[in-house]
């Protein structure tokens, strides 16, 4: 099963243009791109969900804030930022625990304009 998990890590990569070393700002937000964040998410204004400096801003002294949003973007959310849900990118493989996670660490980086 890991070996399985592993190769379909890899193909997703491939399939992004993702290399499977340390993911870059640029990356993610290639990534974020394709996956369609930005119908729902801009980077510096409210659209759908709230604007990605927004969530760094409020989970800026949180420590598990990056193991939380990753959560949020596998499992989806409701109920932080209003009643409209962030739906869930784990089923289907659209997104692997690692991207998850490289998005969140993205997310959390970006800081608002002052
Ligand atoms: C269909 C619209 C939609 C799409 C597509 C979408 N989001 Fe969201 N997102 C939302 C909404 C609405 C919320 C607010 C949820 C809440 O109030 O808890 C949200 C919240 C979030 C949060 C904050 C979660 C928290 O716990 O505070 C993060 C991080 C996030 N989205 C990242 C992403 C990423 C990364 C993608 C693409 C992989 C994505 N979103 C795609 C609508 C969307």
């Amino acid at each position: 099963m890991r070996l399985l998990g592993l190769a379909a890590a890899v193909l997703i990569c491939a399939a992004t243009g993702a290399t499977a070393q340390a993911a870059s700002a640029a990356d993610m937000h290639k990534l974020a791109q394709s996956e369609g964040c930005f119908s729902c998410h801009a980077i510096d204004h409210k659209k759908v969900g709230p604007a990605y400096t927004a969530v760094a801003q409020r989970y800026a002294h949180n420590p598990n804030a990056a193991a939380i949003l990753q959560d949020a973007i596998l499992n989806g959310h409701q109920g932080t930022w209003g009643v409209i849900p962030m739906p869930a990118y784990a089923p289907d493989g659209y997104l692997n625990s690692h991207q998850a996670l490289g998005l969140a660490q993205w997310i959390l980086s970006l800081k608002p304009k002052s």
